[in-house]
């Protein structure tokens, strides 16, 4: 199939690039380079010895998006176009709700003016909300979103949905992930946040690389074995392949259907810190300090769904996704700036 990639320059959009390409499938990226940029993608055909087409474009803008369509024969979308950082969305709702909602119904029309009747889109396990217990299955209703990033996922999964109901031709996949980690085995693509990263690996391997001092611990006193946060971390070379999955399940399904990509198996921060370090031989100074506000103690899939359905299940394990985060990150102390 030829896939456009909305946002496919990104973390999780380069990596399941080189997964579609690898597969025999064709890839067409569409990016505004906001939280990304062109080596990325340079180095995605690098990895795989293919050529990406790509534009350099808001997914918003009609003209633009109408012009990729005209100029490919899309069999699928994939939608990973989203602004993502949870405290930023605090600051700025406006500006995510504008961003992220906009880019989908931007993308719905402007497939709908071109009969393309396939889209996958990038959802978050956040949608659960603080009223499902986990693990988390998909038949749950969504819940209550801590956050204006959540609700925008929340939002467009609604919006996909109702699209989705009204043209009975349209295959909508939902991907709901769980913590995506890790980097190519390679370690050419990675993960390469802008300015002091949210998220805990980054975090990590930040501090493993000299990038800044120490980790601090968000709260060691929640109701898990040691104290600190559960969480579901997938490896992103498997997330990648997830999507693979869900692009071959598209081409002969109709309808909105949600999928977790996680692996059902819950680690703590500390656990994390532990691995890296063993793994790597390197060490992580850490502090403990206050929760952080919003955060949920424990958040894990049922995973179950995904491998009955689209025959996926992720294979890699804590060491794996800890080893590979440490090659891209000793490889491009400074991301892709060096590259
Ligand atoms: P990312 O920021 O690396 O990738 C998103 C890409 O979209 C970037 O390349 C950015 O430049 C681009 N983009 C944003 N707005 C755009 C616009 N208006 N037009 C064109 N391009 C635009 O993030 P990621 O980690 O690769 O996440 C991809 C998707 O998955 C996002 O929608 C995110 O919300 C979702 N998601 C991510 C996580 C995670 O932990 N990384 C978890 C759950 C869901
Ligand atoms: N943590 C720390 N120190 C840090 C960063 C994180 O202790 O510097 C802890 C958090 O408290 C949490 C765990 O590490 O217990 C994971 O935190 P992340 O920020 O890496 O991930 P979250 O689960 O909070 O957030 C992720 C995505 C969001 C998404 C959310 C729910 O980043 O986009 O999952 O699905 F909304």
């Amino acid at each position: 199939m030829n896939v456009l990639l909305a946002g496919g320059a990104g973390y999780i959009g380069s990596h399941t690039a080189v997964e579609l390409l690898n597969s025999g499938h064709d890839v067409v990226i569409a990016d505004n380079y906001s939280n990304s940029c062109p080596e990325a993608v340079r180095r995605v055909e690098e990895l795989t010895g293919k050529t990406v087409r790509v534009y350099e474009a808001d997914v918003r803008d009609h003209d633009a998006v109408r012009r990729i369509f005209t100029e490919n024969k899309i069999d699928c979308v994939i939608h990973f176009a989203g602004l993502k950082a949870v405290g930023e969305s605090v600051e700025k709702p406006v500006m995510y709700y504008r961003n992220n909602i906009d880019t989908t119904l931007t993308l719905l029309e402007c497939m709908a003016e071109a009969g393309v009747k396939r889209i996958v889109f990038s959802s978050s396990a956040t949608v659960y909300g603080e009223e499902n217990e986990p693990p988390y299955t998909e038949e749950m209703p969504r819940g209550t979103c801590s956050n204006p990033y959540g609700w925008t996922k929340a939002m467009m999964e609604q919006i996909l949905e109702d699209a989705a109901h009204a043209d009975p031709a349209l295959s909508v996949i939902l991907l709901r992930y769980f913590n995506p980690i890790g980097a190519h085995a390679s370690g050419r693509i990675g993960e390469d946040p802008q300015g002091i990263p949210n998220n805990l690996m980054p975090y990590v391997s930040q501090v493993a690389v000299g990038r800044r001092d120490h980790l601090t611990v968000f709260g060691d006193d929640y109701p898990t074995p040691d104290g600190t946060g559960l969480r579901d971390y997938i490896h992103v070379v498997d997330l990648a392949i997830g999507h693979v999955k869900a692009v071959e399940y598209a081409e002969n399904h109709t309808g909105a259907e949600v999928f977790n990509l996680g692996t059902g198996t819950p680690y703590s921060v500390l656990e994390i810190v532990n691995t890296f370090r063993e793994t790597n031989q390197i060490d992580v100074p850490y502090e403990i300090g206050p929760r952080r506000a919003g955060d949920l103690p424990s958040s894990y899939a049922d995973a179950k769904k995904a491998e009955k359905i689209l025959g996926w299940k992720a294979e890699r394990n804590l060491a794996d996704m800890c080893r590979d985060t440490w090659k891209w990150q000793s490889g491009n102390p400074m991301g892709y700036r060096e590259g």
